[in-house]
């Protein structure tokens, strides 16, 4: 499984049934969404965020901010009023198609599609705030390290990210599966019984290795705490790090 594969089956979900793809809330598939009511989803998630920063006692500036994993772009519009620049970064054109068609903000909010496995898009220390969620979720662990370390990277000293990964599978089948997942043999057997449909593949790191790989890239864990956000099959948790204002 590499990036490509991650990008087909999103790019799939972008033509299929995207709003759904996004929040596959029960009842809202094959296209129930109204972009009204899940565009305030992303509102509601963002004035919680921002609150909970503020609960932290970090006070970042609001110059710019990025969406990792902006799917259509749910959350980056809803941070666009709270910053002077925001920009959602996704792998699926397909998804950022449709977030630039809803994007009320003009300039002000930009959209990249990025098929890397970094953030070479963006220089050294230019975010104060980066957000992302329910996305380091689908796919294998070597490329959500690879981004949470980038996201290290591209905040300013002083920035503050939060991000959302889940740790493992509740259930024990489960957690021994895992490791087949990212190869290519769980490919073949996803093509067998899917067909050309895409498939929502969940993924995680284990909380003691997110705390090791913050420090090794320097990061500061100010807060961890346990989310519901991932598929209710996993233990998941929402990481608040930041980047030392001493670093460079
Ligand atoms: C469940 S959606 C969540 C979208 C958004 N974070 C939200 O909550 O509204 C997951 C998104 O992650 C994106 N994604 C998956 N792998 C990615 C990667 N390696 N880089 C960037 N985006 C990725 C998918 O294309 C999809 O749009």
């Amino acid at each position: 499984m590499d990036l490509r594969d991650v990008q087909t089956n999103w790019n799939r979900f972008g033509e299929t049934d995207p709003f759904w793809a996004v929040l596959a809330w029960p009842g809202m598939e094959d296209g129930r969404w109204d972009p009204d009511a899940f565009f305030a989803t992303g509102r509601e998630e963002i004035e919680a965020v921002l609150a909970y920063v503020d609960s932290l006692g970090v006070s970042i500036a609001r110059d710019a901010a990025l969406d990792f994993g902006c799917g259509v772009g749910r959350l980056t519009q809803a941070l666009a009023p709270h910053f002077a620049r925001v920009h959602g970064v996704d792998i699926s054109e397909t998804m950022i198609d449709i977030a630039r068609k809803f994007n009320q903000y003009d300039q002000r909010c930009q959209y990249h599609l990025n098929p890397r496995d970094d953030l070479s898009l963006f220089d050294d220390g230019v975010f104060d705030f980066i957000y992302s969620n329910i996305t380091l979720q689908h796919m294998p662990p070597r490329f959500s390290r690879g981004y949470i370390r980038e996201f290290l990277r591209v905040l300013k000293p002083g920035g503050l990210a939060i991000f959302q990964i889940p740790s493992r599978p509740r259930n024990m089948t489960q957690r021994l599966l895992q490791p087949l997942k990212p190869t290519s043999f769980w490919r073949w057997y996803q093509k067998i019984r899917y067909g050309d449909q895409p498939v929502m593949n969940m993924y995680g790191i284990t909380k003691a290795d997110v705390i090791r790989l913050i420090a090794e890239n320097r990061g500061e864990l100010v807060d961890v705490r346990p989310d519901d956000n991932a598929d209710a099959a996993w233990d998941s948790f929402r990481y608040a790090v930041l980047k030392p204002a001493a670093s460079t």
